[in-house]
């Protein structure tokens, strides 16, 4: 114990403080209802509760000390059946809803060493507008369908503190341009769109600000299969030419195969497996997973 901090500055070495993340999740739990003291002592032990709920006070469970390690210009890949708490993690993330227990730390944010769980509401906004950016599975949740598409990419640009008109338009132009969304639709209301499109309008609301950490939610479930390639195409040459860190959910492994180096596998609120995506492909360990993988082939 000693050695290790006293040896660097004898010899005056940097110490290794440097963070080896970009974004670190630690034990993320999300509870839907009171609890008691049976799911309590349950969870705690890790024995039997009835799926994600308390069959007792029927407490649900959504994420059961969920633990995340990425590092910078990384996908990572969750995958996991209906229910399995995907989206209450991206929004948990995303700090749109409060946790039960955890912590979160980005590099970028107080220098990867404060729990932006416990930052003040107008941190939170700010960390939002600057630092992430979000893709719902809901594109209502993600965009003003009424507003044009032009003020919606705007509304984010806004909010990290834009102000100037002209640059605004420039770069609105650009990422539609980017998305692939004629500059001349800028007026038209998501609400004309397509789902693909409206995903892809999305994106471009939260790459608006080059935000160092992207979440996809379901970015191209319900979409035919060549939208989806052009949103994947799309969502791959982000990362590549930004080196963004991006968290990927869906519940297809073939999505997430395509995009992700690394792969969680989720079920009833915790990742029962994790690894590198080939990896999991060729040789999953977790038995949901190995259903899960042979539905692919
Ligand atoms: N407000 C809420 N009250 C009670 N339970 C909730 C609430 N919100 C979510 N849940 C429950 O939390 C669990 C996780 O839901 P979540 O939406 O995260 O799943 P998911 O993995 O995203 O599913 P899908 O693939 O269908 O999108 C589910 O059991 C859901 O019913
Ligand atoms: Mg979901
Ligand atoms: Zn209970």
């Amino acid at each position: 114990m000693f050695n290790r901090f006293l040896i660097p500055m004898a010899l005056n070495i940097p110490m290794l403080t440097r963070n080896t993340f970009t974004l670190k999740l630690d034990n993320l739990t999300v509870r839907h209802g009171p609890a008691c003291p049976r799911c309590l002592d349950a969870e705690a032990a890790g024995t039997y509760m009835e799926r994600n709920r308390c069959p007792f006070c029927k407490t649900v469970w959504a994420l059961r000390s969920v633990s995340l390690n990425l590092v910078k210009g990384e996908i990572l890949g969750v995958v996991g059946e209906s229910g399995s708490g995907k989206t209450t993690l991206m929004r948990a993330l995303y700090l749109d809803s409060e946790p039960t227990a955890g912590a979160y730390y980005l590099e970028c944010y107080g220098g990867g060493e404060k729990n932006i769980f416990s930052a003040s509401l107008q941190q939170k906004q700010d960390i939002r507008n600057r630092l992430l950016g979000m893709v719902y599975q809901n594109p209502h949740l993600g965009l003003r369908m009424f507003f044009s598409t032009g003020a919606n990419v705007a509304e984010k640009l806004i909010a990290a503190g834009n102000r100037n008109v002209a640059a605004m338009m420039k770069r609105t132009a650009e990422l539609l341009e980017h998305i692939e969304i004629p500059v001349s639709r800028v007026r038209e209301p998501p609400r004309n769109f397509s789902g693909g499109m409206q995903q892809r309008v999305q994106i471009a609301k939260a790459a608006a600000n080059n935000p160092p950490v992207l979440l996809l939610d379901e970015v191209t479930t319900g979409l035919d299969l060549s939208v989806q390639a052009r949103v994947l195409d799309l969502v791959k040459k982000i990362q590549r030419e930004f080196e963004v860190t991006m968290i990927v959910v869906s519940h297809d492994l073939a999505v997430v195969r395509m995009l992700a180096g690394r792969t969680a596998v989720m079920l009833n609120g915790r990742i029962v497996e994790e690894g590198l995506t080939d990896q999991i492909l060729e040789d999953p360990r977790h038995s949901y997973t190995q259903t899960l993988v042979n539905s692919l082939l």
